[in-house]
């Protein structure tokens, strides 16, 4: 007699059921933990991408004075910054731009200047780069570098002539990247 002969005479001699009535039994018994554990389960979890983040909005083209608009005092607004004219989202980081945080004298401000010399200023909070030596422009483009590679371009300034008037956005002595916003820190 094979295993599974022996398997069926015994199962009546154990259990009194026939093996029809104790494999139906089993069956039902595996079907309602299935049926239980699957209610009981927690919902799955949505994949997000890691490099999801709010749709940023672009300004173009804007004088210094609208970008003070954008330095977190209001907080339905973004929070923007500018390297070399070009104006970043800096949202995702209001911890540092923000009020009260430690770099907040940069939102809303051209900050080339203050960055290249490291310097918290007043006087150096503007994207005038007159007189900066070659380690400071070079320390500028590192940060030009941060900006491009974390956060979304929006914007860019408009130049003002000595007189006053506009010269459209500042023709660009900066690395071109025409598309910050693939320029994504998988790293941070
Ligand atoms: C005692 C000197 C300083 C210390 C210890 C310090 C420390 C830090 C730290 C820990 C961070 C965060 C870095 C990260 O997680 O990505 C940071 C960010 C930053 N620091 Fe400083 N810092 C100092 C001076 C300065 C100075 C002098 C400037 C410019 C004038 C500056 C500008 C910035 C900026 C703009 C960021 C934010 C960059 C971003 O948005 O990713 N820091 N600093």
């Amino acid at each position: 007699m094979g295993l599974i002969g022996a398997l069926m005479e015994s199962i009546p001699a154990y259990t009194g059921l026939s093996a029809t009535t104790f494999f139906t039994i089993m069956g039902l018994v595996v079907a309602v933990y299935y049926l239980i554990a699957a209610m009981l389960a927690p919902p799955p979890v949505k994949y997000v991408p890691r490099d999801a983040r709010p749709a940023t909005v672009q300004i173009g083209v804007v004088t210094a004075e609208e970008l003070r608009q954008y330095d977190g005092s209001d907080p339905t607004k973004p929070l923007l910054m500018a390297i070399k004219s070009h104006i970043y989202d800096v949202s995702q980081s209001r911890a540092f731009y923000g009020p009260g945080g430690p770099y907040a004298l940069f939102a809303g401000r051209d900050t080339s200047r203050a960055l290249a010399k490291m310097s918290f200023e007043e006087k150096d909070l503007t994207g005038d780069l007159e007189g900066l030596n070659a380690t400071e422009l070079e320390a500028l483009t590192d940060w030009e570098y941060r900006f491009m590679s974390k956060y979304v371009k929006v914007g860019d300034l408009k130049s003002v002539d000595t007189k006053g008037n506009c010269q459209g956005a500042k023709p660009a002595e900066t690395v071109d990247v025409p598309d910050a916003a693939k320029l994504v820190d998988h790293g941070s």
